[in-house]
């Protein structure tokens, strides 16, 4: 298993599980975040939060909605070769 796990919480925060304390994390200013003994928090993607990059739970009060999901993207299926389609048009 991974050592850090990032869930996308349903319609919710990405859930970031950190038990060994591999990540860090910075802000624009190249400022680290604090993140002595949090194994696990979460990370804002709805935009609410007043306490970004933090979720604070806003999101369920905006009715935040989310519609990804990791699903495998199929391959582009090949263009058929069709003169009769791709020929101009005669009139
Ligand atoms: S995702 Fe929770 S406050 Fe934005």
């Amino acid at each position: 298993m991974a050592k850090v796990k990032i869930t996308v919480r349903s319609n919710g925060p990405y859930r970031v599980e950190d038990p060994e304390g591999l990540i860090e994390m910075f802000d624009a200013n190249g400022n680290k975040y604090d993140l002595t003994g949090k194994p696990a928090y979460s990370l804002c993607r709805c935009g609410g939060s007043v306490n970004k990059p933090f979720c604070d739970g806003t999101h369920s009060k905006v009715g935040f909605q989310a519609a990804e999901a990791a699903v495998k993207q199929e391959a582009p299926k090949p263009v058929e070769n069709n003169p009769a389609a791709s020929s101009p048009a005669k009139g």
